[in-house]
This record gives structure tokens, sequence and C-alpha cells, in this order.
């Protein structure tokens, strides 16, 4: 388990792009939630910490969309719907005020 960030550096709707052991990591809040992506898109190692969070359909925001080529990946569990490859996800730990990842 390492640490990751305070969740205060993190605001709700927002990302940042943390390096942990040489890996870019692309952390997301979306309300109550966050999620922890390896930023290099499967596609062509677009940087998803720039995508665009969306929706599938009429739900709640729960994808990023790659800003290169705009490959769209479920935020929890990385899945692409249908392209040829997934999103790394990794596990997120909540401790009180932190957030800790296992790679
Ligand atoms: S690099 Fe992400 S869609 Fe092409």
């Amino acid at each position: 388990m390492i640490f990751l960030a305070k969740i205060a550096e993190i605001p709700d709707g927002e990302r940042k792009l943390i390096e942990v052991n040489g890996v870019d990591v692309a952390v997301f809040h979306v309300g109550d939630r966050f999620y922890a992506l390896n930023n290099a898109c499967p596609h062509r190692q677009g940087p998803l910490s720039r995508g665009t969070l969306e929706n599938w359909g009429e739900g709640p925001i729960c994808a990023i969309r790659c800003p290169m080529h705009g490959w769209k990946f479920d935020l929890a569990t990385g899945d692409s719907h249908g392209r040829p490859g997934n999103a790394t996800v990794y596990p997120l730990i909540r401790q009180n005020d932190e957030l800790y990842i296992e790679l």
C-alpha cells in the first residue's frame, strides 16, 4: 500500500497526475468516489489525466474519454465497452483524509 495523495489535493470534479514507483497514475475525484487509472491510454498511450469526464448514456459521470482519439473507459473497471483494449485500474484505499494505492 503506497501513499498517493491527501483527499483535499483533488477537489470534486478534478483530477491529478501522480507518479508512483515510476508509474504515471491519473487520479479522478467524482462525487464521493475516487478512481486511479494508469495514465497511458491502451490505444496509443494518450494521457487519460487530460481526458474529459463523461457518463454512459443518461447515467452519472463514470467514464473518462481519452483526449487523443476519443476512446472512452469506465473509471471503476477500465472497460472500454467494445474497443480492443481496456484501461488499467488500480485499487484505491481511503483512510481518513488520505488515499493509498496498490500497484
Ligand atoms: S491514445 Fe487514447 S484513444 Fe488513442
